[in-house]
């Protein structure tokens, strides 16, 4: 069952609860690589990368305990510090194992992730980052292979803002020997939310959610119980398809104020917003405006919501632009779109959108997670049946994707 079929032209209607975040939940089920006592986690996600995550700790000799939404995982002892190819280039996400393992064991064989759709994603700021606190790194047969007798804190200034490198040398310094300053540190929510957790497991930490995070290291780490915050992503997600399809929903369990750019933007584009508690309620009842985004790092527009915007656009009344800063190759659901007859024009690394009245149903590929999400969304506007294939990519960061929009009034199936 590989493919989704999307019979479109309804507008969404009704509530949808929103899961804890996957990039939240990814780096911290790594912080259980820092303790040899459990780590309780709940608001996990059922998606297809935590239980990629859970079965690369579970090689490393992690126990993991699993419920409904909730994950024990306890690192007694480390078997092997190793993340071997076959699942890491399933998931670039695992090398946030290599900080974790190098600060707890002394030494780390991660391999490299390689190539991805969206572009060439280096690791570089990762490795500098661990050298700059004692570590050698030395990069053979596909593998970093790493070692440090006790990881030394440092000043680290890192040349662009990354998410995951943040993380990566933020649980490797809790550990650390020292004090660690971490400059032009990504400020996303996620960063924030392991923070928090890292702090329930004793460790020193400053300045999370900006862009200068001070870490005291401490010799040892204990257990916590931690509740991984809602998924900004898919809320955006189902706010951007009620946008262009039209129609009434209340979503709950969400961050609201990790959304603002998002929902700005879709205040600009005519949606009627009204954030109570952790609900967040859209009505669309016209044909959106064109807005033009700019994804940037954290407060910015968010990479992860350009594909949806993209869709959004198609449909609106007017031409916007949408660029892309963070990824050199992340408009591969520009071309599908135009195979549902949107009128997209690429010049570098901007998409000049000119809204159409209908989308016609068509058959399209989806590349990766978020154009996948954008490829949903025009299905659900265009006239007819849009079928999706390799949905394989939506199931690693949607839970129940087909029941929740099915909740909302859409048609959308699982198809072989
Ligand atoms: N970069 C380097 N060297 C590095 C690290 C990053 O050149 O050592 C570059 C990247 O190539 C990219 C930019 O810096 O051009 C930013 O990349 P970043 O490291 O922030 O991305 P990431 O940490 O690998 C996380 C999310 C992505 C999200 C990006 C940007 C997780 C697990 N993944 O990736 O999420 O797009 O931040 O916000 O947190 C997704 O969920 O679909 C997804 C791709």
């Amino acid at each position: 069952m590989d493919k989704l079929k999307i019979t479109g032209g309804r507008p969404l209607e009704g509530e949808v609860r929103i899961s804890g975040a996957k990039n939240a939940a990814l780096p911290i089920m790594c912080a259980a690589l820092l303790t040899e006592k459990p780590l309780a986690l709940s608001n996990l996600p059922q998606l297809r990368d935590v239980s990629t995550m859970a079965k690369l700790l579970g090689q490393m000799g992690v126990g993991v305990e699993r419920g409904d939404g909730r994950m024990t995982l306890h690192a007694r002892e480390i078997r092997e510090p190793t993340a071997a190819y076959d699942l890491v280039k399933t998931m670039r996400a695992s090398v946030l194992v290599l900080g974790p393992l190098l600060a707890r064991c002394g030494e780390a064989k991660v391999s490299l992730p390689g190539g991805c759709a969206i572009g060439q994603r280096p690791v570089d700021q990762h490795v500098k980052g661990l050298q700059a606190m004692g570590a050698s790194i030395a990069i053979e047969h596909g593998y970093m292979s790493a070692t440090a007798e006790r990881l030394r804190g440092a000043r680290i200034v890192m040349d662009m803002v990354t998410v995951t490198g943040t993380e990566n040398l933020m649980m490797a310094a809790a550990l650390a020997e020292g004090e660690t300053l971490l400059e032009n540190a990504a400020r996303e929510p996620e960063v924030v939310d392991l923070a928090n957790c890292l702090r329930a497991m004793g460790a020193r930490i400053e300045g999370a959610g900006s862009d200068k995070i001070r870490i005291q290291g401490v010799r040892s780490l204990g257990g916590a119980e931690h509740r991984v915050m809602p998924d900004r992503i898919e809320t955006g997600t189902y706010l951007a398809a009620v946008a262009a399809a039209g129609g009434k929903v209340r979503l709950t369990g969400t961050a609201p104020e990790s959304l603002d750019a998002t929902l700005e933007k879709l205040r600009e584009a005519g949606s009627r917003i009204t954030v109570a508690g952790s609900s967040i309620e859209i009505e669309a009842t016209q044909r959106p405006n064109a807005v033009g985004v700019r994804t940037a790092p954290y407060p910015g527009f968010a990479t992860d919501m350009q594909a949806q915007f993209m869709a959004l656009a198609c449909v609106a009344n007017g031409t916007a632009l949408i660029t892309e800063t963070i990824f050199e190759n992340r408009f591969m659901h520009a071309i599908e779109l135009q195979r549902l007859g949107a009128d997209i024009r690429l010049e570098g690394n901007t998409a000049v959108v000119k809204g159409v009245e209908r989308l016609q149903g068509a058959a399209v590929m989806a590349t990766d997670l978020r154009a996948s999400a954008g490829l949903v969304i025009a299905g659900l506007v265009a006239e007819g049946d849009t079928v999706v294939d390799r949905i394989y990519h939506l199931d690693r960061g949607y839970e129940a994707l087909e029941k929740k929009l099915g909740q909302l009034g859409a048609r959308v199936e699982r198809i072989g």
